[in-house]
């Protein structure tokens, strides 16, 4: 018998193209190696000549993008003798930075919008013991508070502002010119604080030059394409906004932090960011596991519509190879899930053979 190899993470997995030290105490839960899946039934229902892949982020170990950014942030954080961290968050960010301080054995403080966060991202959070600051207000005025405070206490910030979150977010894009032998056509994303796109981009350019004793990998980078919610898309409105609003509550933003970064990705990779109706972004989510098996969470889905949405358009040619980036897992917002279901009714049957046996050739 061959045993494989343990996989331990990607700080071990890209090691030689991310800022950490040899003998550095690494922080991990085995974050990335996410499935890059190809969709069978979606493209042939829209009857387009397109190869779809998702990068279902959504099972990464708190169930979301946001570990990959995490694993380095906290890994450099220790690092540096910090004993406490620090983010805002619409919800995943804090479950990973809660996670990862744990896991690191330092303190985690999570400002949070009241109410506005998915309930699965509450219950991670809770679980893993950190800090939660729920304020009466929004993302952008928790990331506000976030940049202050910690000129008044002793805590490193872990939002994508700290710039090893978007090194280790870059690896992403590394998997998958790892996979596909090179780059995709397009890459679309959904777009909130817009750290992700910025990402993305880092690691497409990284891959495709070459650094030091480095060799480019491939020599092809992507159009790159931002999708935001309608009520929530400053890139769209070309300002920053001051009442986001959108029922995907991940990326309820209306003052990205990464805007300079991600209008460059827009600039340097011809693409463009639009935006997708709240209908849009559901109807995305159930099509994609209702017909693909795969379950994401509201905003992910901005990516998959958008994508659908520019295919329609013929903004994306037939023949087109395509990955949408699936951020979060849908089982961290049930509320929405079930909304989104509540014509599906379960059937209520007696506890005997002969009633399940009716209830299955009933439905045949
Ligand atoms: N998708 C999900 C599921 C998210 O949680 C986020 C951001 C995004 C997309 C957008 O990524 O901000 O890099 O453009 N969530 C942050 C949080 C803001 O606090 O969890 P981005």
């Amino acid at each position: 018998m061959t045993i494989r190899k343990r996989y331990t993470g990607l700080i071990e997995t890209y090691r030689d193209r991310l800022p950490v030290a040899d003998g550095t105490r690494l922080i991990s839960l085995g974050e990335g190696n996410t499935p890059l899946i190809q969709l069978q039934n979606i493209p042939r229902l829209i009857g387009k000549d397109v190869d779809i892949y998702v990068k279902f982020e959504g099972l990464n170990p708190t169930g979301s993008f946001k570990d990959r950014g995490m694993t380095m942030a906290v890994t450099k954080a220790v690092e540096e003798g910090s004993q406490a961290i620090i983010c805002a968050s619409t919800g995943n960010t804090s479950a990973s930075a809660a996670a990862y301080a744990v896991r690191a054995g330092i303190k985690a403080f999570v400002l949070i919008p009241e109410g506005k966060i998915a309930l699965g991202k509450l219950a991670q959070t809770l679980m893993y013991g950190a800090k939660i600051i729920q304020i009466n207000g929004n993302f952008d005025q928790g990331m506000a508070l976030v940049k202050e405070i910690v000129d008044h206490a002793p805590v490193s910030i872990v939002n994508s502002i700290n710039p090893f979150r978007l090194e280790g977010q870059k690896t992403a894009a590394f998997e998958i010119i790892d996979e596909l032998g090179t780059a995709p056509d397009y890459h679309c994303l959904p777009v909130g604080n817009a750290g992700n796109i910025s990402a993305y981009w880092k690691g497409y350019k990284e891959y495709s030059t070459d650094i030091g004793s480095l060799k480019a990998v491939t020599n092809k980078r992507p159009v790159m394409c931002g999708y935001q919610a309608a009520g929530a898309a400053p890139f769209i409105a070309r300002e920053m906004i001051d009442h986001p609003e959108t029922v995907a509550t991940a990326i309820r933003i209306g003052r990205p932090q990464s805007w300079d970064l991600a209008w460059t990705a827009q600039r340097e990779s011809e693409g463009w960011f639009a935006a997708m109706t709240d209908e849009q972004i559901l109807a995305a989510q159930k099509l994609l596991s209702s017909n693909e098996g795969i379950f994401c969470e509201p905003a992910s889905a901005a990516s998959l519509a958008g994508a659908l949405h520019d295919i329609e358009l013929g903004n994306i040619p037939e023949g087109s190879t395509i990955v949408c980036t699936l951020t979060g897992n849908g089982i961290k917002d049930p509320d929405i899930a079930i909304k989104q279901c509540k014509d599906a009714h379960p059937v209520t049957i007696e506890a005997d053979l002969d009633a399940v046996k009716k209830a299955i050739l009933d439905s045949l």
